[in-house]
């Protein structure tokens, strides 16, 4: 017996979704007595050239092709975005279809309205394709460590950024010039705000700490510094120290209190985290029975992509076989507050333009000792126009500690400037 899927959108996700339906649909068949097939696509554009060869599938430009088909029981989202992407997953569910979306934006900012529909309609919703690309983390999450409580997650989560700062570090070139390469070789859209703003890694640690911390979390909770600001200087200065730049996006547990925050922080050479380079994803996971586990890989891309939204449509036609619907990944959820932790520790990479004359180190000296934070490593190198370079990693100081040293250091005599201030990771916890 076929089971019809109906496909919204047919670009870079799409088109790989329907071969891989394609050449998977036989050994489904065996495992379960039903072929998924893909009936209709709809797209805004019918005759364009896809990379895919069309057979039985019909391109269509009206929703209601697939939306009121009877026939389609499982609707996979590919268009992306809000709208129409959001009015049509509703529209779906309310005819009690079944959904699978590799939608992070929309999962992220409307994901409780969408799994209340579908619980509503008995139908479900799966999104492991939403957050890292091919690497499997919802279904971990949802199902496998369910018997953890999970304390931290803690991972690079995009990939554009992930690519630009490896560039950055092995071809030491500046943010612009990477980002033109990101770019050029498709890694980046031509508007790659949401990514080098962090926005886009924001979303989907919403996504994860939602399901991990059984909790509801928004986009506004997390604390989101970007990586614009980041310069050559900064990636050789933390070679130079034994670290690597990434943008780490960190969700904690603190026994009932979350911290979320997505920021450049310096990495340890011998740390996991720092060996994931260019467009790969990582995230470290711990649970207080499972300990740390470490899911890697492609975070993007075509197959990687469809391989998550293709294996959500299979366990789709299991559970159908089955008969029971995934209506909610969290079961009930506990309410838990997200608080910016004054006195989270950290150790902190300060860099600094000062005027080069005597007692400016003995100045900052004074100034850092008084904040009681003791400084791990100085560098201090001689720039042009009668200034210089100072560096310094601090010991573990509190993240407030940190922020009010910042906004202090611009009032130093001394000091002409606060280029750069960064939290550093601890090579083991
Ligand atoms: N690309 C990746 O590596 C990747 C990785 C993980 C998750 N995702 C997520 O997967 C989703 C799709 O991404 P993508 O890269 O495949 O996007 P894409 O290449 O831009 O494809 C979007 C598709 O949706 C269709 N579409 C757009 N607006 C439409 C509308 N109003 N009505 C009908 N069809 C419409 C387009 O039709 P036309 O072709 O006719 O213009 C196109 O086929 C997004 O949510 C994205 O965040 C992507």
């Amino acid at each position: 017996m076929d089971l019809h899927i109906g496909l919204l959108g047919c670009g870079t996700v799409g088109a790989g979704v329907v071969s891989l339906v394609r050449r998977r649909a036989g050994k489904v068949a065996d495992m379960t007595g039903s072929r998924p097939v893909v009936k209709s696509i709809l797209v805004r554009d019918v005759s364009k050239d896809r990379g895919v060869v069309f057979e039985h599938e019909r391109l269509t430009q009206e929703p209601r092709d697939v939306l009121e088909d009877e026939d389609i029981q499982v609707v996979v989202e590919t268009i992306g975005g809000i709208e129409p992407a959001k009015t049509y997953i509703l529209q779906a569910l309310s005819r009690g279809k079944h959904v699978v979306t590799a939608n992070k934006d929309l999962i992220a900012l409307h994901g409780p309205e969408i799994l209340r529909v579908a619980a509503e309609n008995h139908a479900s919703v799966l999104f492991e394709a939403a957050v890292g690309g091919a690497i499997p983390l919802v279904g971990p999450l949802k199902e496998n460590l369910t018997a953890n409580e999970v304390t931290d997650l803690k991972g690079i989560i995009n990939g554009t950024t992930n690519f630009i700062l490896s560039e950055m570090t092995t071809r030491h070139i500046d943010f612009e010039e990477a980002l033109d390469m990101a770019q050029s070789l498709g890694y980046a859209e031509a508007d790659s705000s949401s990514d080098v703003d962090g926005l886009d890694a924001a979303r989907k640690l919403v996504i994860l700490s939602s399901i991990a911390f059984h909790t509801q979390v928004h986009l506004s909770d997390v604390k989101v510094v970007g990586i614009r600001h980041i310069t050559a200087t900064d990636v050789r200065y933390a070679d130079e120290l034994g670290y690597v730049i990434k943008l780490l996006a960190v969700g904690r547990d603190h026994g009932g209190e979350l911290t979320l925050s997505v920021r450049p922080t310096l990495i340890p050479k011998v740390h996991p985290l720092a060996h994931v380079s260019d467009a790969y994803n990582a995230l470290y996971v711990r649970g207080d029975a499972a300990g740390d586990l470490m899911f890697f890989g492609r975070g993007a891309g075509r197959m990687p992509t469809a391989s998550a939204v293709v294996g959500d449509v299979i366990s789709l036609v299991r559970n159908l076989k089955l008969g029971y619907v995934v209506s909610s990944p969290n079961g009930t959820m506990s309410y838990k507050p997200v608080v910016e932790r004054e006195d989270e520790r950290y150790k902190y990479y300060f860099r600094l333009i000062a005027h080069d004359q005597p007692g400016v180190f003995a100045a900052i000296a004074q100034f850092f000792g008084e904040a009681n934070a003791s400084m791990e490593t100085v560098l201090q190198k001689r720039v042009h126009g009668g200034c210089a370079e100072i560096v310094i990693v601090t010991h573990e100081i509190p993240s407030a500690s940190a922020r009010q040293m910042q906004l202090q250091l611009q009032d130093i005599l001394h000091i002409h400037s606060v280029e750069c201030v960064m939290p550093v990771e601890s090579a083991a916890e």
